[in-house]
């Protein structure tokens, strides 16, 4: 079998893969996002190790074998620093984070907008690595002095398995540090994040071994020593390879922590920098691949917080899911703009801007929690719509925590006007990493995407009109279309 790992946001994901393309056995071990300031997002890389070391015992324990092969995915943009002995200087800033406006400024003023995407194909927006790290050069020279490596959270997760420090494109590519064209590091942005090109280990492939297990991590987590490591990839790039994103006519959603809209690409550099005004361009698991991306960077994170800080768990989130599935998008004239930690596509705006417009005495808990689905079903649809793909799409293949949720198929079938695909995983980015731990260690696994799908879930013509005036509302609450409401599907 081979073991995939996830370092997700909320959680870290294991599972292990037989060699026939078998999901034989999962686990998952939750962990919250610390807050200290409000706009801030940091956790503990020890605890996201401790998290790893109990998600891979238990998954070792259920699937009652020892994985030949290790691939690793884990949540994008974040930093870790650590210092000469391997230890975190402190705790990692990551994806969510929005401490960083001035430090924008200061990058806008120093090279501008168009300069750095059309290199990094991410845009100056908080919560990226490259901005964290400016933000520490003026905040905690200290500790950014103390790091003698700067890495993304799943290269930390490779370093405590293996001692081998790696980047990997997918991830280094998005950290507003490289260059999404060579993949080589753009001296005057880390002149900007204050790094120095020997605080960056170096770059490996994302489909080669990185390492192996050491006798130190074998102990803790119950792996053979000596298994070989994969460098492994961001969760977007690693999910994609088990979604089936190599056809083109496939477009992938996932509904996460965050957010995302992916659609294979080929590119040429003119290209990059048209697509990166409204959309990510970063690398895909495959050599020199590329894919766009569109964020919601609140999707899970807004429908927990609606259940649980707003409503204090007067449902569930999962209640509150099935409920809203029975009322008809527009939510009986509810619109919400989900955007409470703001926004990276199409437009960079870090400010909160969570709105609920149209509240009336009809409205219900579960009112709410439609209209955050709408609002973030509608911002993703657009996204894949509006992105020039290599063909048409043809289909979207759900992914994440959301896709157990038939509210969330429909939602996204109706509001794309395409078919919505269910495939029979829900995790696809701890299966994309077992998949390229497998191919980075030689031991291909007969996996068919295609034979995975359970189901399809057409667009309604009655509902797909009521997104349409629900599209026409949310500017009304400051959501940003994609694209023009009149756009045929
Ligand atoms: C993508 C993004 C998130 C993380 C979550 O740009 O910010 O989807 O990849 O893990």
């Amino acid at each position: 079998v081979h073991l995939g790992i996830d370092l997700g946001t909320s959680s870290v994901k294991c599972v292990l893969l037989s060699e026939s393309g078998e999901v034989t056995a999962a686990s998952q071990v939750a962990y919250g996002i610390d807050r200290p300031h409000p706009g801030w997002a940091e956790q503990d890389p020890e605890l996201w190790w401790s998290a790893t070391v109990d998600a891979v015992r238990e998954v070792l324990v259920r699937g009652g074998a020892l994985p030949s092969s290790i691939g690793l995915s884990g949540q994008m943009h974040g930093i870790v620093l650590l210092d000469e002995r391997g230890l975190p200087v402190r705790p990692a800033i990551i994806w969510p984070d929005a401490r960083t406006r001035a430090e924008a400024e200061l990058w806008r003023t120093a090279v501008g907008d168009a300069q750095v995407t059309s290199r990094c194909g991410m845009p100056i927006a908080s919560g990226l690595a490259g901005l964290s790290l400016t933000w520490l050069s003026k905040h905690e020279p200290a500790a950014l002095a103390a790091a003698s490596s700067v890495l993304q959270p799943k290269d930390w997760i490779r370093f405590r398995l293996t001692g081998a420090l790696a980047l990997e494109p997918t991830d280094a590519c998005a950290t507003l540090l490289f260059s999404i064209v060579d993949e080589q590091p753009v001296p005057e942005l880390l002149a900007l994040a204050g790094v120095s090109r020997e605080q960056l280990p170096p770059m490996m492939a994302t489909q080669s071994v990185a390492g192996e297990v050491t006798r130190r991590a074998a102990d803790a987590t119950g792996l053979r020593p000596g298994t070989p490591v994969a460098a492994g990839g961001g969760d977007q790039a690693m999910a994609a390879i088990a979604l089936g994103l190599d056809r083109p006519e496939r477009a992938a959603i996932s509904i996460s922590s965050s957010g995302t809209a992916v659609v294979p690409l080929e590119l040429g550099t003119r290209s990059i920098a048209t697509l990166s005004r409204t959309h990510h361009v970063i690398a895909g698991a495959h050599p020199g691949s590329r894919m766009a991306m569109g964020v919601v960077l609140a999707a899970g994170l807004a429908t927990r917080w609606l259940a649980e800080d707003l409503l204090q768990g007067l449902a569930s989130e999962g209640e509150l899911l099935e409920a809203a599935d029975a009322i008809l998008p527009g939510s009986e004239g509810l619109t919400a703009n989900p955007h409470l930690g703001g926004l990276r596509t199409p437009v960079v705006d870090g400010r909160p801007q969570g709105a609920f417009l149209g509240l009336g005495f009809h409205h219900r808990p579960a009112h709410l929690m439609r209209a955050v689905v709408d609002g973030v079903a509608l911002s993703l649809a657009q996204s894949v719509l509006a992105t020039p793909a290599r063909s048409p799409v043809k289909e979207i293949v759900l992914s994440g925590g959301g896709s157990r949720f038939a509210v969330w198929h429909r939602a996204i079938a109706d509001a794309s006007g395409l078919p919505v695909v269910l495939s029979a995983d829900v995790d696809h980015s701890p299966l994309g990493a077992a998949l390229v731990g497998a191919i980075a260690a030689g031991q291909p696994v007969d996996f068919d995407s295609g034979a995975r799908i359970r189901g399809r879930v057409e667009p309604d013509p009655v509902r797909a009109a009521a997104y349409r005036r629900v599209a026409a509302t949310a500017a009304g609450c400051g959501a940003q279309p994609m694209v023009s409401l009149d756009t045929p599907p």
